[in-house]
Formats: structure tokens, C-alpha cells, sequence
């Protein structure tokens, strides 16, 4: 009897041993941490990358200050490959193992679409910097944007095309497997019926697709004043090349898919000549905040930032912003916040949240010439 109550003094200085110090670890962790996802790698890779370079420089920048509620902000990335199966994957890591407070991702909307309801289940609130698709953010009350939607950028290409560019017969050629593409076109097709233009083709194709002379060719005998595409750079660049190779001479306009350095190599960069497309922000902005930011890129990266750099910045912003206001890192408590935000000044203009979780804010539009986007014009909601 004596052996056993000494034996069980001990397990019992043990377990108290233990748990004391897992409580002390969790309570003096001088971090928070914070999740991403994105496309580090695959077939939209400078997307991630971009995400991912504007997110750090968040993060620096809240750290050298102090970080938010006395901690220092970790973050903790995962390449989703470009895969929504992948997406699945990583994100529940970032939950489950890294126990993350919140999460930013992806660019992508059909990516975000894959990682949303994960996040909504497990009552981590996410932000998207870039995904437009309107179903994104419907998925759920823990799931927000800071970019504006594409029913809106669909009305400002329709605008730009009846407006500025003079086009009435507009043929599309959509991505058909993906949910920004597909919901693009229906709502371009839309707005561009009723403002009264004309759609004198549809074509289809999948991203990864390497021939589409077949779909060209087919738009081409409809003899189109223009054709609007909107996809992806990677599929882009190749349908510039050989629209040009059959004869399909006419201007080429799309959406923010299109944004990367990567639209116009080697023969897009003749073929893209005079083309247009919307996104979000121009680092021809002559504004102090955007020439400040892209300076401040330029000097870690030795690079300029793209829309996607800008967007995940202000995502990080507006999160870190919500914790400190929050005064907690629990999800409850952050989404409350983000659903709060109104007039914050980001570095992709002035954001206020909807009630749908989203950013109303202009779109600008972009020319290609030379190889290089040029602001052209602002639309505003
Ligand atoms: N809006 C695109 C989507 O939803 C992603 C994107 C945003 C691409 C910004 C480039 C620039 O899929």
C-alpha cells in the first residue's frame, strides 16, 4: 500500500510537471500565427508567388512595429501546386496541425472555392486577395474579400469595349472547367446584350490546352470586331500567338487572369500589341501610397509588384487590423472585426466590406503595348 501511494505520488508530480509547462508554452508563445495558401508552383505559379511576396512584406512591416497584441506575426505557407485537390490538403494542415488563427488565399477563385468551405467549417476566417468569382465569399460568414467582384468587372469590360474600344460584334472564348472564366463570360455576356452589343460566337476550351486553332478558327469565320478572353495568363499568351498564326487579326481584351509578367513572353509580346484587360490597381498611379509600396517592393524583390503583390498586402493589413481590434485571436472575434471594416486605407484604394464580405472598389484598365501594361482608365463602381 505504501508502494503504490508512492508510486502514484510521483505519476501524479509527473502529469502536474506536464501540463504545467504545455500551459506555460502556449501562454508565453511570443507568436501568432497566420496561414496561407497559394500556387507557389504549377501552371499559374507568379500568381502565388505574388500573393506570397506582397503577404511577407505585411508581415515584416507589422512585425518591425511590434506586431499585433504583443506578438510577432508567423506565417506559415503551403504551395497548393495550383491543384484544388491540393488546396483541400494544405489547408486542412494549416488548421488542424499548425492551428493557424486565420488564413489568406488564394488568387485563383476556383482554388479559394476548394480552401473556403474548410475554413467556414472550421470557423477560421479567410481572406481572399484576389479571387473575384461572387460564389467565394457566399460560402460563408467566416470567408471575405478585399478585391472587387466579377459582375462588376464584367460591367467595366463591357463599358470599355461598347465605349472605348467601339466594338458591337464581341466573339468569347471561356475556360469552361473554370468558375472565374465561366461566371466571367455569363455575366459579360449579360450586361454586353442588354447595353446593345453583340455576341457573334462562343468557344470553349481547358486551361492547359495547348492547340486552339480549332476554336479560333471557328471565331474567325464569324469575323468579330474583337474577341474577349477571360483566362489565365499561361492559356492566354499561347491563344494570342495562334490567333495570329490563322489570321485572327483583331484586338484581344480579357480580365485580371491576364496580369502577369509572364502574359507577354516571347511571341504574345507582338501578338498582345494593342490589347486591353481590367484588374485592380496600375503602378502607373502616380498616388504617394502606391509609388510608396511598389518602392518598398522593388527594394526587397528587386522586382515591380503586380496587382496580385498589392491585393495580398492589403489582406494582410486589414487581418492584422482585425486582430488588434479584436483584442483576441479567436476566430469569432476576427470575423466580427473584418465585417466591420469600412474606409480602410490600403494600398489598392479605400476598402469597405459589404455585407456579402466583399470590396467595393474601381477597376482600371490596362493596354498592352510594347510588352508593358498601360494604365488607360479607371472605372468606378
Ligand atoms: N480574379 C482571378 C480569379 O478569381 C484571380 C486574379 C486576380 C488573377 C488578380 C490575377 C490578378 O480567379
Amino acid at each position: 500500500m505504501k508502494n503504490f501511494l508512492k508510486q502514484a505520488s510521483v505519476l501524479c508530480i509527473i502529469i502536474f510537471a506536464i501540463v504545467l509547462y504545455s500551459c506555460n508554452k502556449s501562454n508565453t508563445s511570443n507568436e501568432i500565427l497566420i496561414g496561407e495558401y497559394a500556387s507557389l508552383t504549377g501552371s499559374e505559379a507568379t500568381f502565388g508567388q505574388s500573393e506570397h511576396n506582397g503577404l511577407v512584406l505585411a508581415v515584416e512591416e507589422i512585425n518591425s512595429k511590434g506586431g499585433v497584441l504583443g506578438k510577432q506575426i508567423k506565417l506559415i505557407t503551403e504551395d497548393n501546386q495550383g491543384k484544388p485537390s491540393e488546396t483541400q490538403t494544405v489547408v486542412q494542415k494549416l488548421i488542424n496541425r499548425d492551428k493557424v488563427v486565420a488564413i489568406i488565399g488564394e488568387v485563383a477563385s476556383s482554388r479559394s472555392k476548394a480552401g473556403a468551405p474548410i475554413c467556414q467549417a472550421a470557423k477560421i476566417p479567410m481572406i481572399t486577395p484576389a479571387s473575384t468569382n461572387p460564389e467565394v465569399t457566399s460560402i460563408g460568414d467566416y470567408i471575405f474579400r478585399v478585391c472587387f467582384i466579377d459582375p462588376f468587372q464584367a460591367n467595366v469590360m463591357s463599358k470599355f469595349a461598347l465605349n472605348s474600344m467601339k466594338v458591337k460584334k464581341v466573339a468569347l472564348l471561356i475556360d469552361q472547367k473554370n468558375a472565374y472564366s465561366t461566371g466571367l463570360a455569363d455575366n459579360f455576356k449579360k450586361v454586353f446584350l442588354e447595353s446593345g452589343g453583340e455576341i457573334v460566337e462562343e468557344q470553349k476550351y481547358s486551361a492547359g490546352d495547348k492547340d486552339f486553332k480549332a476554336q479560333l478558327t471557328a471565331i474567325k469565320a464569324k469575323n468579330p470586331e474583337s474577341v474577349f478572353i477571360p483566362g489565365y495568363y499561361t492559356d492566354v499568351n499561347l491563344i494570342s500567338i495562334q490567333a495570329r498564326e490563322i489570321g485572327l487579326n483583331c484586338t484581344l481584351f480579357g480580365s485580371d487572369g491576364w496580369e502577369s509578367e509572364k502574359l507577354t513572353e516571347g511571341k504574345a509580346k507582338d501578338a498582345l500589341e494593342g490589347s486591353f484587360f481590367s484588374t485592380h490597381v496600375s503602378a502607373d498611379d502616380p498616388s504617394p501610397v502606391i509609388q510608396n509600396f511598389i518602392k518598398k517592393y522593388q527594394q526587397k524583390y528587386n522586382s515591380k509588384p503586380d496587382a496580385m503583390a498589392f491585393l495580398a498586402y492589403d489582406a494582410g493589413m486589414i487581418l492584422f487590423d482585425a486582430i488588434k481590434k479584436a483584442n483576441s485571436v479567436e476566430g469569432e472575434k476576427i470575423k466580427n472585426e473584418l465585417a466591420k471594416v469600412k474606409d480602410y486605407p490600403g494600398v489598392t484604394g479605400i476598402i469597405t466590406i459589404n455585407e456579402q464580405r466583399n470590396a467595393v472598389k474601381p477597376a482600371v484598365v490596362m493596354e498592352i503595348k510594347n510588352g508593358n501594361f498601360v494604365y488607360k482608365e479607371t472605372i468606378a463602381p
